[in-house]
């Protein structure tokens, strides 16, 4: 149907002949000439239609945005003061001596250069948003990287092997999608979390290094990076540590890096202690991109007669912290304010500060509401671990661990963001020596930070039972700019272990026989040590292509509320239907719902 592509025409094709097919991107009517600009996936070219030729003139009068065309002519010259420099085909026109309407297209939902339609619109007619230029990049951008990670680990020796969809629950912390079986009424399938225990069976099975692109399920609170149904770089490897899935791993994303994006990633990656990083950054995946830390000032805070600071700081799980903000003493009131409001969303009852406008004169050199609680000592302790200098601000976060960890920790990079203390570059990190549980308050039990497949850093079933909060796991997340990109670990292949870690987690021997049997009967016959990893694909096609959201990555996302504003799913089903599957007709909620 074509002999070229819109975007591929140049000056090298002067006086050519050819065909293109297309969409109308712009029609316009320049007293008598009609100037087409014919739009494919790479780019656009413009025709030129004269009356000349009365016939195909006709046809181009008819001409709106968004019908498909093919078009013949002949390539020229602009005339001199019309070459467009913005276009990679600026240099040229085409005379149109051919035209065909493929097709004829509606007053389109929105135009496709407006950069101002709600993501909803865009989600409805996700066909026409698609067609954007930007969109166009970010999925053949997302092709490609898919197609690299592929070569580079089948050249590494991995089989590529699909896992079941229809499966059992797959413990990776959110709920279930769950579909009812006909046959076996009342009974359900899910749909994996991940493909977690298929690709450690793969591992008992012989076949020693395991890739696959895989689709996941979660059913849990939606987020810029999080999305429903998502997709991962699934990894399992046998006869490994975790130095050998590590090394692999980074130099896999240093050859995509490279490759994709003409990017040299360090090696080796940088790699910090879970403890470190909640610490330093509060937070397990810290964006080292900004250089701000928190300061622990916990026992300088003990003796204080500040009751706010000295009650955190002496109890076993409180923290004082401080994150000393450069050039922040010329924060406004105002801003103040709105960051107060901001970690308030984290929990923090408050969000003290000192502004440093002269830190040479002691006291009297700043300006803040607590000061007046400190003696020198205390003033000169703050000064010192916290670096400030003179025009800086200091931001005091007092509470239990996790709530200034979680505050101070999204303060750091909301501030950062404001201020433009964000670097342009790429650092990635490895976090290791997670706790292997944690222990969850309102529900009064253990949970894992992983999931309960991960091999805790003890061998011992028994000093995992009877510690379970002082036990380390073998597992690593890898991180990019602050995003979690990937978790993985080395696995349990003892049977007697892989029973004590679901005692601590409440799953006694009959509901682990019931839920995970399959597995743990498998670990019985010959079980090889094995470990591996999942990077979540849309996550690293998100940084990777500079959008904001996974939903710019994915041809077909869900909104925030999971659900699919093009086709219109979830649906109501018929009474037939239910009966068939053994359900029970159930009045459907009504609620709509915002994009
Ligand atoms: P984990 O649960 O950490 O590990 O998931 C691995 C990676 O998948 C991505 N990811 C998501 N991306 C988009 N939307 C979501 N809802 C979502 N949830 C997770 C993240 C994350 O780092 N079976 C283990 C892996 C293993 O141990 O080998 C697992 O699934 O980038
Ligand atoms: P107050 O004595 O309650 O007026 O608090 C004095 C200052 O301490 C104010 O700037 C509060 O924002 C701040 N503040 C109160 N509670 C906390 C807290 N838990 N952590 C950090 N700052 C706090």
């Amino acid at each position: 149907m074509r002999t070229h592509y819109c975007g591929s025409v140049t000056a090298d094709n002067l006086d050519q002949q050819v065909t293109f097919c297309g969409w109308v991107h712009r029609r316009r009517d320049h007293g008598g000439v009609i100037f087409v600009d014919l739009r494919d996936h790479t780019g656009l070219v413009q025709v030129v239609f004269d009356p000349d030729r009365a016939e195909i003139f006709a046809l181009a009068e008819q001409l709106r945005n968004e019908f498909v065309l093919r078009v013949n002519g002949k390539v020229r010259h602009r005339p001199e003061g019309t070459v467009n420099p913005d276009m990679a085909t600026g240099e040229v026109e085409v005379l149109g001596q051919g035209l065909e309407i493929l097709n004829r297209s509606e007053t389109p939902p929105f135009q496709l250069d407006d950069t101002d339609v709600s993501e909803e619109h865009r989600m409805r007619y996700r066909y026409v948003d698609l067609r954007r230029d930007e969109m166009q990049k970010r999925i053949r951008m997302r092709s490609a990287i898919i197609s690299r990670l592929r070569s580079f680990l089948d050249a590494e020796g991995f089989l590529d092997i699909e896992t079941p969809i229809l499966t059992r629950a797959t413990p990776e912390g959110a709920r279930d999608y769950l579909v009812p079986s006909r046959t076996h009424g009342g009974n359900f399938f899910a749909l994996p979390q991940s493909p977690q225990l298929f690709k450690q069976l793969l591992m008992m099975s012989g076949m020693d290094r395991y890739y696959q692109i895989a689709r996941c399920f979660r059913d849990e609170d939606l987020r810029a990076d999080r999305q429903p149904e998502f997709s991962q770089l699934d990894i399992e490897m046998a006869f490994v540590s975790e130095e050998d899935i590590m090394q692999m791993t980074e130099s896999m994303m240093r050859s995509l890096f490279r490759e994709q994006a003409g990017v040299e990633l360090p090696d080796p990656f940088p790699r910090m202690t879970y403890a470190e990083a909640m610490s330093r950054y509060g937070s397990d995946k810290p964006d080292l991109r900004v250089d701000m830390e928190l300061t622990d000032l916990s026992d300088a805070m003990k003796p204080v007669d500040f009751k706010v600071f000295s009650g955190p700081a002496n109890s076993d799980d409180g923290r004082v912290a401080a994150l000393c903000v450069p050039g922040g003493s010329r924060l406004s009131r105002k801003e103040i304010d709105d960051y107060t409001d901001y970690v308030s969303r984290y929990g923090a009852k408050g969000l003290a500060y000192i502004k440093c406008n002269d830190v040479a004169a002691g006291r009297e050199g700043l300006q803040s509401p607590i000061i007046k609680f400190f003696d020198d000592d205390v003033i000169e302790t703050i000064l010192t671990s916290t670096g400030a200098q003179t025009g800086d601000l200091i931001f005091f976060g007092a509470d239990t661990t996790d709530v200034v960890n979680d505050a101070l920790g999204a303060l750091r990079l909301s501030v950062a963001a404001d201020m433009n203390l964000i670097r342009d570059e790429w650092q990635p990190l490895w976090v290791i020596d997670f706790p292997m549980f944690e222990y969850d308050k309102r529900e009064k039990r253990w949970q894992a930070i992983h999931h309960p497949f991960t091999s805790p850093s003890t061998l011992e079933p028994e000093e995992l039972r009877n510690n379970p909060g002082a036990s380390l796991s073998r597992a690593y997340d890898m991180v990019l700019n602050g995003t979690e990109l990937g978790g993985g670990s080395i696995r349990i292949h003892d049977c007697d272990l892989q029973q004590a870690a679901l005692d601590v987690l409440g799953i006694g021997p009959e509901e682990a026989d019931e839920k995970f049997g399959f597995l743990l009967t498998a670990l019985k016959f010959g079980a090889p040590p094995h470990g591996g990893i999942a990077f979540g694909i849309d996550r690293l096609v998100m940084l990777m292509s500079g959008a904001d959201s996974i939903r710019d990555v994915m041809a077909f996302p869900k909104t925030q509320s999971a659900s699919c504003l093009l086709t219109g799913a979830p649906g109501q089903v018929g009474d037939k239907q239910l009966r068939e599957l053994s359900l029970r007709q159930r009045k459907p909620s009504t609620s709509t719902e915002p994009a």
